[in-house]
């Protein structure tokens, strides 16, 4: 039996496309199976990007691309996010990649080396933790509360000792899993933090252009010039244009460092589908409307589930999310009164009552879920009957 290589031999698959696997067996089983579990928009991408990826191959756009991308599509996201996000950006420091996930695994890669150490504020997201694994480095998760609302709080961190071996910081806002927006002043104290402690910032932003209540998002690259120069932006459209398949997104670093990252890509999937990166020259210049109609719908869905949720609250505690389109649901209460873990919650929720849901210890909090509402009001009716049916029984 081949020996498979140490550095993959715990690696699992990730844990939400697991649920959905699960999700779709009983669905092929025929049963009217509602998944809250994945993170992507129900919607199609915009029309514009389905007609501008159709002409691009009929112009022969199939070929292989510099790796860094196409230097006008580099330009296009320098501009845009330059305009959009509020700092200076070169089109050389932009690095066109694979969905911003794939921009997060070259980045660490070119990052950390092993024996280094990464800080998450966490709960977090579930592929930060594997792509640290692989990278050969260690995380060290920073623990945010529920009774801080999810926030970072840098008062909470003061007694733990930050070993020398941590090299750089997470920075998911909007967050997953909590739908969390963090404000400039919480960016502004927590990259302080961060810089004074010469950490890099990788600041994960994929849900920047999802959030409600009209607070606005900050980049960490626009809190000035130091920030700027110790921060790796990580972004893309695949959550505010619904284009999770397309595998597109961006990193925007320090010259030098994104030369790195594009020598990396160039040695491993060469660059993103060159008709896939045409296309995304016309989503840099989207009317602004098309994204903002897909924001109300999901607010309106995120409102309903609130509504909900504060009827179920003899059984559960959530936080108010003001961004992406999940919400983190503390189900401490009702998981101890009947001994179960959240996962076994989880599993039963989808066997029994056929409902998807994530749970909390995928993202380092346990007796908490994740549910998605990137799905129509008429399912997370049917969703909310059913999990009340099951906590109330
Ligand atoms: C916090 C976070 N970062 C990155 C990603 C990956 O985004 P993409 O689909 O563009 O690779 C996700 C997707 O779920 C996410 O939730």
């Amino acid at each position: 039996m081949l020996k498979i290589a140490n550095r993959v031999s715990s690696l699992k698959s990730s844990s939400i496309m697991e649920i959905s696997a699960r999700a779709a067996q009983l669905k092929a089983q025929g049963h009217e199976v509602i998944s809250l579990a994945a993170g992507e928009p129900d919607f199609n991408t915009p029309e514009p990007i389905q007609a501008a990826v159709t002409a691009a191959m009929k112009e022969g756009i199939t070929k292989y691309t510099p790796a860094p991308g196409f230097q006008k599509l580099r330009e296009a996201i320098a501009k845009m996010v330059s305009t959009e996000n509020g700092f200076p950006v070169d089109p050389e420091e932009v690095l066109v990649t694979s969905g911003a996930k794939h921009g997060l695994y070259l980045a660490l890669q070119c990052l950390v080396d092993p024996g280094e150490a990464i800080l998450i504020p966490t709960p977090s997201w579930v592929s930060y933790r594997p792509m640290i694994d692989l990278a050969g480095a260690s995380v060290i998760p920073l623990p945010l509360y529920e009774e801080d609302g999810y926030r970072p709080n840098i008062e909470r961190w003061k007694g733990m000792a930050i070993p020398p071996n941590a090299k750089g910081i997470i920075i998911n806002s909007p967050n997953n899993p909590t739908g969390v927006v963090y404000s400039r002043e919480e960016l502004v104290k927590l990259t302080g933090w961060a810089l004074q402690r010469n950490l890099w910032i990788i600041s994960d932003e994929i849900y920047e252009k999802i959030i409600y209540d009209n607070l606005t998002h900050t980049s960490i690259a626009a809190l000035g010039p130091e920030a700027k120069k110790a921060s790796i932006t990580i972004s893309g459209f695949s959550k505010s244009y619904a284009m999770t398949g397309w595998r597109f997104g961006w990193a925007i670093a320090d010259k030098p460092f994104v030369a790195k990252m594009a020598a990396l890509q160039s040695q491993s999937n060469s660059h993103v589908t060159s008709f896939v990166q045409w296309a995304a020259l016309t989503a840099c210049t989207l009317s602004p409307s098309i994204g903002a109609s897909m924001v109300a719908e999901f607010d309106q869905r995120r409102r309903y589930c609130m509504e909900r949720l504060d009827k179920l609250s003899p059984h559960l505690t959530y936080t108010r999310p003001t961004g992406a389109f999940y919400i983190f649901i503390n189900l401490s209460k009702w998981l101890l009164a009947h001994k179960m873990t959240d996962l076994e919650f989880c599993k039963e929720l989808l066997d029994k009552e056929y409902v998807g849901a994530v749970p909390g210890s995928s993202f380092g909090k346990e007796h908490s879920i994740r549910i998605s509402y990137a799905t129509n009001i008429e399912n997370l009716k049917k969703a909310f009957d059913r999990i009340e049916a099951y906590l109330n029984r």
